[in-house]
C-alpha cells in the first residue's frame, strides 16, 4: 500500500510516534511530509484557485511535490499535536490551499479510492475537535473512509507516555491497521461527501447564474448526468 504522511509539525514527538507506528504496521511504501519545514505558506486569499485553477496558486510550486504525494497515496495519515483544542497551526494553513478540493467545488474522482487517518494526541483534551478539524478536509475532499484516531497521552514527549496508555496505543493500532487492510481497493464515497454532492448538484442545476469555474468542471465530469465521482 502506498501511504503518505502529513506531519502537522516538525518535531518527531508523541504524535509522528504514533502515527508512524500505525504506518508500519498497515506496512508498504511510506513517505513523510513535516510542515512547516517541508511547506511553510499560508493561504494568501487571492482566490486564484477558486476563479481559475489550484495550478495557478502562488504556492503551487511549493505544493507540488506534496499533491503528487497525495494523489499518489492509498492512504493518507494526517496528524497533529493538540494545540489550544485544534490542530496546529501549519496543519491548518495546508489545508487551506485545498478549498477547490471539497465536494461542493471541484472534487477529485481519484479520492474515491483512498482511505485516511487523521491522528491526534494531546496531554488530555481537545483530541475530539483536532481530530475533526483535519477530517472536515479529508471527507469532503471525498475520501472514502476517515478514521479518527484521537489519544489522550498524559504526557509532553514519547518516553513520558504512562505504560498502559502506551499498550492501549498498541491495540488501537493494531486493529486500525487492520481494518485499513481488509478494506484496501474499494471504490466509494463517505457519506458526508455524497449528501454534499447531492445538494450541490440540486443548487447548481436550479439556480442560475451558473457558478464557474465549478458549474463546467461538473458538467464536463457528467455529474449533472449519471455519472459521479465515486464512480469514475
Ligand atoms: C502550544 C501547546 C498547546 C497545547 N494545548 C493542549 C490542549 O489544548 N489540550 C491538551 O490536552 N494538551 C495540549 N498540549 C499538550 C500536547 O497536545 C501534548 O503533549 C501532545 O501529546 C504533544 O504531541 P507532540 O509530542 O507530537 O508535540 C499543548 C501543547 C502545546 C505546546
Amino acid at each position: 500500500m502506498k501511504i503518505t504522511m502529513i506531519h502537522g509539525q516538525n518535531h518527531e514527538g508523541n504524535t509522528c510516534m504514533v502515527a508512524r507506528e500505525l504506518a508500519n504496521k498497515v506496512g508498504g511504501e511510506i513517505r513523510e511530509f513535516f510542515l512547516p519545514r517541508d511547506f511553510n505558506k499560508p493561504c494568501l486569499g487571492c482566490y486564484t484557485c477558486f476563479k481559475t485553477d489550484l495550478s495557478n496558486c502562488p504556492h503551487y510550486r511549493e505544493l507540488e511535490p506534496l499533491i503528487a504525494a497525495m494523489l499518489e497515496a492509498d492512504l493518507l495519515i494526517l496528524d497533529s499535536p493538540v494545540y489550544v483544542y485544534h490542530a496546529a497551526g501549519p496543519m491548518m494553513s495546508f489545508l487551506d490551499h485545498f478549498g477547490t478540493w471539497w465536494m461542493v467545488h471541484r472534487p477529485l474522482p481519484e479520492m474515491s479510492r483512498k482511505q485516511a487517518v487523521v491522528v491526534a494526541t494531546a496531554a488530555g483534551g481537545g483530541m475530539k475537535s483536532t481530530v475533526q478539524d483535519m477530517a472536515d478536509s479529508l471527507e469532503m475532499w471525498g475520501i472514502r473512509k476517515v478514521y479518527k484516531l484521537g489519544l489522550g497521552v498524559q504526557a509532553v514527549k514519547p518516553d513520558e507516555i504512562p505504560g498502559r496508555i502506551l499498550n492501549s496505543i498498541h491495540r488501537k493500532t493494531d486493529r486500525l491497521s487492520r481494518r485499513i487492510k481488509e478494506n484496501a481497493g474499494r471504490n466509494g464515497s463517505n457519506i458526508r461527501a455524497k449528501k454534499w454532492f447531492y445538494l450541490m448538484r440540486f443548487a447548481q442545476k436550479h439556480f442560475q447564474p451558473p457558478m464557474e469555474p465549478d458549474y463546467g468542471y461538473w458538467e464536463k465530469n457528467g455529474w449533472h448526468g449519471k455519472k459521479r465521482p465515486w464512480k469514475q
